[in-house]
C-alpha cells in the first residue's frame, strides 16, 4: 500500500516532547487512572485499582467484551451491542471502515479541512475523492448545497467530521438529516466521524443525534480520545449495521485482533461514568473558551480566529506574511509553543488551535505566542 505522508502527525511527533506548552492536541487534559476510578465513585479508587490488578491478562472478546459494546450501545438512540466493534481508537474505526467499503474508483465526497486521514485513506485504495470544503469566505461553516452539487449518481461513501477537525464547525441536526437523504437517495453511505460528540460548549448548539440513530446508511465512528479524555486508552469504536461490523471485524482479524484487555476495562468504567467525566472536561473547555477570548481581543493586531462552535479545535489567522510551518516551528523552538501549522490541513496562513489543555498551561502558551508573534513583526 502507497500512502500520503501522515503531515500532521509528523510535525508533532518532531516537537512535542520537547515543549512546554503544547496548545496544539486535539485532546482534553488526560485523566489518570486513579482520577478515573474516583470520578463518580463511592468506592476508594485504591480498592477498584487492587480490583484491577486481579485481572488475568488474557485475549479479551475479539469484538470487544459484551459489557462494553453493550454500554457503548446505550450512549445511541438506536443501537444494539451486536451493532457495535471496539477497535484500536477511531483511527483504526476509520481504516477499516475505507478498507471494508471502499474499492478502486470509487466515488467519495470528503469534509475538507479534514484530519488527513480521512482523505489520504481513500486516495490510497484509489478512489476519486472529491473535497468538501469548508471556506474561510463562508467563515468556515458547512455549506450543504455545495455537498448536493458534488455528489453523483454513483457516489459510494459521504465522509464528514462533526464537531469538526480543525475549525470547531458543526452540523446542526437538520443538516445531518438532510445529508442521510442525500445519501439514501444515491445509495450512498455516511461515515461520520463523531471523534468530538459529547463536547459541545456552554453557551454554544445542543449536540445533534448520530447518524447511526437518523439513517440506516450512517455509520458513527467514536472514540474514547477526546470527550472523555483517556486517548491513552486506544478505544474507539464503529456503531453500523451488523454486516458492516462483521466486514470490519473480518479485517480487523489481520491487524490488531482484540482490544486490550485492561484498556476494555477502563473503557467501559469511563462510558458508565461518562457524565461526570463529561462535566469535569466541559468546565476546562469554558476556562479556556474565556481565557482564548480575551486573548484574542487584546492581540486582534497578531491573530483573529473563528471560535469553535463545539469540540477541541479551531483555526487562528496569524497577520504576518509567513509560512505556517515557520511560524509553528519558531514558536515551538523559541518559544517552546505547540500551535499546529495550517500547511498540515492545506490551509496556509493558519495555525490551529487546541482548547483542551490545562488551563495554567493554555493562558501561559497564549501568552508565549503574543510575545514571540509580537517580536517577530518588530524585526520584520
Ligand atoms: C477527526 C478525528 N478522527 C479520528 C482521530 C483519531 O482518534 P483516536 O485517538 O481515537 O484514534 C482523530 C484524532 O485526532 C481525529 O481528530
Amino acid at each position: 500500500m502507497k500512502i500520503e505522508r501522515f503531515h500532521l502527525e509528523r510535525w508533532m511527533t518532531t516537537w512535542e516532547l520537547d515543549v512546554d506548552y503544547d496548545i496544539a492536541e486535539s485532546g482534553i487534559a488526560p485523566l489518570s487512572i486513579a482520577e478515573l476510578l474516583r470520578i463518580d465513585a463511592d468506592d476508594d479508587a485504591y480498592e477498584a485499582l487492587a480490583v484491577l490488578a486481579t485481572i488475568p491478562l488474557g485475549y479479551s472478546e475479539a469484538r470487544g467484551t459484551a459489557a462494553l459494546r453493550q454500554a457503548v450501545a446505550q450512549t445511541y438512540n438506536n443501537v444494539e451491542a451486536d451493532d457495535i466493534l471496539i477497535t484500536t481508537g477511531a483511527i483504526e474505526a476509520n481504516f477499516l471502515l475505507f478498507h471494508a467499503l471502499l474499492d478502486r474508483g470509487d466515488h467519495v465526497v470528503v469534509v475538507a479541512p479534514a484530519y488527513q486521514q480521512l482523505l489520504s485513506v481513500p486516495r490510497s485504495i484509489g478512489c476519486d475523492v472529491t473535497p468538501w470544503r469548508l471556506l474561510p469566505e463562508r467563515g468556515l461553516a458547512f455549506d450543504l448545497d455545495e455537498l448536493e452539487r458534488l455528489l453523483r449518481p454513483n457516489t459510494r461513501l459521504i465522509v464528514i467530521n462533526s464537531p469538526h477537525n480543525p475549525t470547531g464547525s458543526v452540523l446542526a441536526e437538520a443538516d445531518l438529516r438532510r445529508i442521510a437523504n442525500l445519501a439514501e437517495d444515491r445509495g450512498a453511505l455516511v461515515l461520520s466521524d463523531e471523534a468530538y460528540r459529547g463536547l459541545e460548549h456552554g453557551d454554544g448548539p445542543p449536540m445533534p443525534s448520530s447518524m447511526r440513530d437518523l439513517s440506516a446508511n450512517g455509520i458513527g465512528v467514536g472514540t474514547l480520545s477526546k470527550a472523555y479524555g483517556l486517548p491513552g486508552l486506544r478505544i474507539g469504536w464503529i456503531a453500523a449495521n451488523p454486516d458492516i461490523v462483521q466486514r470490519c471485524w473480518g479485517l480487523r482479524d489481520y491487524v490488531s485482533l482484540s482490544p486490550g484487555k485492561l484498556n476494555d476495562h477502563l473503557a467501559h468504567i469511563a462510558v458508565a461514568r461518562r457524565a461526570a467525566i463529561f462535566a469535569r472536561n466541559r468546565r476546562i473547555i469554558a476556562a479556556n473558551l474565556e481565557t482564548a477570548r480575551a486573548w484574542f481581543a487584546a492581540n486582534a493586531d497578531l491573530c483573529t480566529w473563528t471560535e469553535p462552535r463545539a469540540g477541541l479545535l479551531a483555526l487562528m489567522r496569524y497577520t504576518l506574511d509567513l509560512p505556517s510551518e515557520v511560524v509553528a516551528d519558531g514558536l515551538a523552538r523559541d518559544a517552546s509553543v505547540m500551535l499546529a501549522p495550517g500547511a498540515a490541513f492545506d490551509n496556509e496562513g493558519y495555525l490551529r488551535i487546541g482548547i483542551g489543555q490545562h488551563p495554567a498551561i493554555f493562558r501561559e502558551g497564549l501568552d508565549r505566542t503574543a510575545t514571540y508573534l509580537r517580536a517577530l513583526s518588530a524585526r520584520r
